[in-house]
């Protein structure tokens, strides 16, 4: 198993970053006195500033406006629509004022949500206001802060893969590229 994540790690790592790698083999077997490679968190830092500036053009978007689509506000649609009642109840003695509890209010009409064999702490246990916020938001899908700082409302403690996640994080890709927020049925909810 360790050595199956090992060979995975290292197979992902060369291929995220292929590109500078190859090049500076090729390099340095021809030329002499190529400079040795760089830390292994700068090493595609080059190669991923060309793929999100490419990204940016194939899409017609400036850095600026892929930036602020991160930061694109957003709105409960029961909330918009003024339907406080389906949410609200008029006596403040049960569940806080609530139809139902806290816990239990979000899968009212989100049925069927948890999908995946393996379901992400928080979700189990029905604590979907960890992350998200019941009525509108300044970042998108609710949530209670931006999507490249949710998790760290929790995840403080040092990673396994360490090395590897340094990477990403110098790299700003964030952690819901990969990872799925909620379930998935592969390891770590991986997408
Ligand atoms: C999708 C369900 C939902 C809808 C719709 C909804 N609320 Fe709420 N509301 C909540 C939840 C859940 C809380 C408790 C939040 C907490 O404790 O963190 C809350 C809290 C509140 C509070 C307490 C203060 C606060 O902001 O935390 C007020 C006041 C409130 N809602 C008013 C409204 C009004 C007015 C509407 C309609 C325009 C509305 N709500 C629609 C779920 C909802
Ligand atoms: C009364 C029904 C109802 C309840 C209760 C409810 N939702 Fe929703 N929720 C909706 C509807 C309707 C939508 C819009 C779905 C769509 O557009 O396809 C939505 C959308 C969302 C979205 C996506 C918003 C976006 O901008 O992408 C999130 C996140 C969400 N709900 C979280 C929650 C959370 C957390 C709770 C519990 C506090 C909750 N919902 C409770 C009806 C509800
Ligand atoms: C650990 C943080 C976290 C928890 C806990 C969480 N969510 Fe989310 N949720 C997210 C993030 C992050 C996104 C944005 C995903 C994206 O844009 O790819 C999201 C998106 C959503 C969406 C819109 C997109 C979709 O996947 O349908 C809904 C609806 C939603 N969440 C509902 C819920 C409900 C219901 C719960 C509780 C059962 C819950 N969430 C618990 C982080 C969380
Ligand atoms: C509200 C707190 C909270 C937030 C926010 C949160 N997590 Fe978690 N996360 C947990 C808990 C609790 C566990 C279970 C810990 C365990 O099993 O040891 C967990 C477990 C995980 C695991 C599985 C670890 C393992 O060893 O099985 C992954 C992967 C993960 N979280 C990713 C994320 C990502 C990505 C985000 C942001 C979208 C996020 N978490 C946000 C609380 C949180
Ligand atoms: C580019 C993809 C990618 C990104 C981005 C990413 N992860 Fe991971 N993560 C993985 C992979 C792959 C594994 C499995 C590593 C293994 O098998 O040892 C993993 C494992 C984990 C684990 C469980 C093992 C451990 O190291 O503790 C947690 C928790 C986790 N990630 C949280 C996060 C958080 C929080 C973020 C954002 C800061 C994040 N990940 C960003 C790919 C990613």
């Amino acid at each position: 198993m360790r050595l199956l994540a090992i060979v995975f790690l290292l197979c992902f790592s060369l291929a995220s970053c292929g590109d500078p790698v190859t090049n500076h083999k090729i390099l340095s077997t021809i030329f002499d006195g190529v400079p040795s490679l760089p830390p292994a968190g700068e090493m595609c830092n080059e190669y991923y500033q060309e793929r999100v500036a490419a990204e940016v053009a194939g899409q017609d978007m400036t850095a600026g406006e892929a930036a602020s689509l991160k930061n694109k506000g957003s709105s409960h649609k029961p909330y918009a629509e003024k339907k406080c009642r389906d949410c609200h109840s008029n006596d403040k003695n049960v569940n806080a004022g609530l139809i139902s509890p806290k816990r239990e209010l979000c899968v009212v009409c989100h049925i069927d949500f948890i999908k995946g064999s393996n379901v992400h702490g928080p979700v189990a246990v029905g604590d979907c206001l960890a992350c998200h916020l019941p009525h509108s938001s300044q970042y998108p899908s609710l949530l209670k802060e931006d999507p490249d700082s949710v998790c760290a409302i929790c995840h403080q403690e040092s990673r396994l893969a360490a090395a590897m996640h340094d990477r990403f994080v110098v790299k700003t890709i964030s952690c819901g590229e990969c990872h799925d927020p909620h379930a998935g049925d592969a390891r770590y909810f991986l997408k």
